[in-house]
């Protein structure tokens, strides 16, 4: 018995040893020895597709770029129009999409644009597939493959992220059709609870969404999004958002996803947005610093912040010092509304706005690629830029 292992044995309690439900007596520990075992077969994932996940996370989270979140459901974009005065119709959304991804230039500060499923199928005003344009622009095609969220029966009135269902054959079809990346976003109010049961099925949900989507080609985007919702402070925040990275994580692991091919989407550690003590900058980059270090490996390519209602400026300054010193993983940016809300406005639904509206789109994707960098100095920006865009209970 020389290379026996030394295991600890399970104590047997009785429920005297429960104090009010909580503590628990230290029990004295007996130690046996076990009898060797064999090697027991884990399973690596070693997939067809593995090389070029890496290859297409790496891209993405390629110097001085980062994500432009153009994913909204028809339903939310039917909101963004609306408040130009735009009705919700299929043509008005394809020239809204075709203005953004055909600005000039674009590529040199986007490396991918998430995509919602009618976008990855549809073509331009004049014709051309979007997924070429992007291609032609470097921009890698990413697909939002989450259905949505629907509210969690015996939680707290929180919610869970449905899609899994089919998953594997939907992901296989928008490869086919161009995305190499994909997003699944769910969510967890603090104000709520948020509930362990919550916490548990929002990481449980994004693991098995990362494994089925690697197995289909496509680089998954893990995005529990704590929402801004709240008066809590920020340490309140930096306590639930290490929770819920831990269980992401540990799940991740148990479904054998490759780290290296995944990008993250976190929120920034903020105070809730209504909390009376606003934070700055220097201080969000130190919170969002120190989570990502204590939960986050090295191995995972691109962290690739989303805006959550942030105004555009400030979403830029808080990446700005994120990116102060060098970091493990490229700190980057995927945002949706801190990239389009000048644009949006800019556009106004008018042909002749298109250029400017473009000059828009691409003066935030600059700031924000030199936010990337670290070299973002916020001299010049409009006052429109730095009204903060939250709306309670916001859905994506
Ligand atoms: P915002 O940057 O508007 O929060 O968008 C987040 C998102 O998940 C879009 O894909």
């Amino acid at each position: 018995m020389a290379s026996a292992s030394l295991l600890k044995s399970s104590p047997v309690l009785n429920k005297s040893e429960w104090v009010q439900g909580q503590t628990l007596r230290q029990p004295s520990v007996s130690v046996v020895r076990c009898h060797p075992v064999a090697p027991s077969a884990l399973t690596v994932r070693a997939g067809a597709y593995t090389d070029e996940l890496i290859k297409t996370a790496k891209t993405v989270a390629s110097p001085g770029r980062g994500i432009l979140a153009m994913d909204e459901s028809n339903a939310t974009c039917g909101k963004r129009l609306a408040s130009i005065g735009l009705e919700n119709t299929e043509a008005n959304r394809q020239a809204y999409r075709t203005l953004l991804v055909s600005a000039p230039g674009l590529g040199n500060y986007i490396s991918g644009a998430i995509l919602f499923e009618e976008t990855l199928y549809q073509s331009t005003v004049d014709g051309k597939k979007i997924v070429d344009i992007l291609k032609e622009q470097g921009i890698v095609p990413g697909i939002k493959t989450d259905k949505g969220l629907v509210p969690l029966a015996g939680s707290n009135d929180e919610s869970w992220c449905q899609g899994l269902d089919g998953l594997a054959s939907r992901s296989a079809a928008y490869y086919q059709q161009g995305a190499r990346f994909c997003k699944w976003r769910t969510v967890v109010s603090i104000p709520n609870g948020p509930s362990a049961l919550a916490v548990k099925e929002a990481a449980w949900g994004l693991a098995r969404y990362a494994a089925i989507s690697q197995d289909n080609g496509l680089v998954p985007i893990v995005e529990p999004e704590i929402l801004l919702d709240g008066e809590h402070g920020i340490d309140r925040t930096f306590e639930v958002a290490q929770k819920v990275w831990a269980e992401v994580f540990f799940y991740l692991a148990e479904n054998n996803v490759t780290f290296e091919g995944i990008l993250l989407k976190p929120s920034m550690v903020t105070p809730g947005a209504e909390c009376k003590d606003r934070a700055t900058p220097e201080q969000v980059a130190d919170y969002t610093l120190k989570l990502l270090q204590r939960r986050i490996p090295p191995a995972v390519p691109g962290i690739m912040f989303l805006s959550g209602g942030q105004s555009e400026v400030e979403a830029t300054l808080n990446l700005n010092a994120m990116n102060q010193k060098p970091n493990p993983w490229h700190v980057s940016f995927s945002y949706a509304r801190a990239l389009q809300n000048t644009c949006l406005k800019t556009w106004g639904g008018l042909p002749e706005k298109v250029g400017a509206a473009q000059e828009a789109l691409l003066l935030r994707a600059k700031a924000n690629s030199l936010a990337q960098l670290g070299k973002y100095t916020g001299e010049g920006e409009s006052a429109e830029a730095q009204e903060g865009m939250f709306v309670k209970g916001y859905v994506y």
